[in-house]
Formats: C-alpha cells, structure tokens, sequence
C-alpha cells in the first residue's frame, strides 16, 4: 500500500475585502491571504479494490463522510480525472480550530488533492489541480498553492505576491464559531463604511516592511459583528496590543483573532496571557 504524510497549513487574512454580491450567490472579494505554520497532519493511503473513501479524524469531532471537505476533495479528484477505482483512506489529525475563518476545511481538502495528485496523477498541471479545488470550496485553490497570494473572484483568481516578512502570529479563537454563510448573509455591501487598502499591503509586502503590512491589515467582516461578538473580539485585539502586538484583527469570517508581533519573546508572553482567559490560543510562523 502507497501512503503519503502531507501538512495542511491554516490560513489568515491579511486583508479582506467584500466587493458585490453576484448573481449566483456567491460575493466577490479582494483578499490576501497567508499560509501560517499551525497545521492539520493528513495521512493518505492509495488502495486498490474496495472503491471507498474512508475518513477517519482524532483531534475533533466531525463528519468522516461526504460533508467532510476531505471526502469531497477525494470524489471530485476520482471523477475529475476518471479514476475508477476510487478507493483511498484519508485520516486527519486536527489541530486548526474549525468554524475560525482559518480554513481549517478547505485546508485539509487541498493537502488530499495534493496528495492524490502524487500518487496518482503527477503530471497533472497545478491549475488543474486548483480548478479541481475550486468546486470544493473558495479557499481550497489557496490553500493548495500557500504563500502569500491575492485572492479575488470568488476567492479562487489567485496572484503571488512577495512573501511576508518574518514574524511571530498570536492567533486566538473565542468559544463561539461564525459560520462563513450566515456572515455572507448579514453584509449590505453598500453600507460598508471602511474598505481595506490592498494595494498599499502590497506595497508593504514588496518592500519587505513588517510594520508596513501591520499598519495595513483590514477585514470588512468586523463591521458585520453583533454587539456581544464584537465586544470579546475587541477585547481579544486589544490584549495582543497590550502585549506588544503592531496590530491584530479578525481572520477571514472570523472569529479567530490574529496578531502580528516582530519579538518573540512578546508574543510567547501575550499567548501565555491570553491562555488564561481562552482554550484555543496557538503561536505560529508565516510560511
Ligand atoms: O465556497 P465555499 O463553499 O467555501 O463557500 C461557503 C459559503 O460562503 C457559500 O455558500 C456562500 O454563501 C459564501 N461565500 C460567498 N462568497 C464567496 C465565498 C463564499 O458568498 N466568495
């Protein structure tokens, strides 16, 4: 039996930006988005013979079935690339909270297309294997390609962009979780009052200037908080302020908070303090 271990990286957004909802439903966004060394461990084992897709998760509680994103990416690589025997085990070890805004899913379904595209298919172009994850879910194209990248459309055009400067990344999950689409359900895309400045984050990353990019972090889904979620988050930026932090917001439809900090010995602290107030509390690296 062929396996392969693959690392699944989360992700938080430097900036996010909602541009107009679309005729399918969907909302167009301007985003850059950064790969962050807090991961998920995915384990595959290409097998012959019974055409199942079996997966199991230890770490969290969630479905191992086709309403896991990891089984979804499985079926959709099979038919996409007329694979009949579709029979893999996929097993994931959870570490990125779920319902954050970290992609934690769409996370661990890029980590199966890369690992099928291995073992299966390894002349498969890149773009395919992104188009593949397109259908299953925005974020997915991302997350299978990492970095630093601005990300428009549905969330799917992806462009590379220079990578960010080193720094250590205090991320902090309050207890409640966001889904994506009741957060997509509550913006009114004309009342939204501040819109973040992308291109000078761009500017900011090119030149390789950390407080540059801190000064410029920006998410539009702040000012879609109800009062009580925007209350623990403000007091969850404003602590990783206090503790040095050059800036923190919310990641992408929340509620996980990230700060951004250039001394480690600061972010070490303000994680140790954070602890004793939330459960869900991780120090990490931009990758
Ligand atoms: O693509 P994904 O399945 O991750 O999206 C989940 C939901 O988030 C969509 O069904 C939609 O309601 C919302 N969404 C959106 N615009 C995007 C991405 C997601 O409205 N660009």
């Amino acid at each position: 039996m062929r396996e392969l271990m693959l690392e699944a990286s989360a992700k938080i957004n430097l900036t996010l930006d909602i541009l107009r909802k679309r005729p399918d439903g969907y909302h167009d966004l301007r985003m850059v988005m950064q790969s962050i060394s807090l991961c998920d461990t995915i384990k595959i084992m290409a097998k012959t013979g019974d055409g199942k897709i079996s997966v199991s998760v230890q770490g969290m509680d969630l479905p191992d079935g086709p309403e896991n994103l990891a089984w979804k990416a499985a079926k959709n690589f099979f038919d996409a690339e007329k694979i009949s025997d579709a029979s893999v085990g996929i097993h994931i070890e959870k570490r990125i909270p779920v319902r954050a805004g970290m992609a934690g899913g769409s996370t661990d379904a890029a980590a199966v297309l890369r690992g099928l595209q291995v073992l299966y298919c390894p002349e498969m172009p890149e773009e395919r294997l992104e188009a593949v994850g397109a259908a299953v879910g925005s974020d997915v194209p991302f997350c299978i390609r990492g970095g630093t990248a601005l990300a428009e459309g549905r969330g799917e055009r992806l462009t590379s962009l220079d990578p960010m400067p080193h720094c250590w990344i205090a991320v902090c999950k309050p207890e409640f979780g966001l889904s994506t689409p009741a957060l997509f359900g509550r913006i009114r895309v004309w009342e939204l009052q501040k819109h973040p400045d992308n291109e000078g984050i761009r500017a900011a990353l090119h030149a390789g200037n950390l407080a540059g990019v801190a000064g410029k972090l920006g998410n539009v889904f702040e000012q879609a908080l109800l009062p009580e979620e925007r209350r623990e988050i403000f007091a969850i930026e404003k602590a990783m302020c206090r503790g040095g932090a050059l800036n923190a917001i919310m990641t992408g439809s929340g509620p996980a908070v990230f700060g951004l900090f250039s001394d480690r010995a600061d972010a070490e602290k303000t994680v140790e303090m954070l602890r004793t107030s939330w459960n869900q509390v991780y120090l990490a690296e931009p990758l």
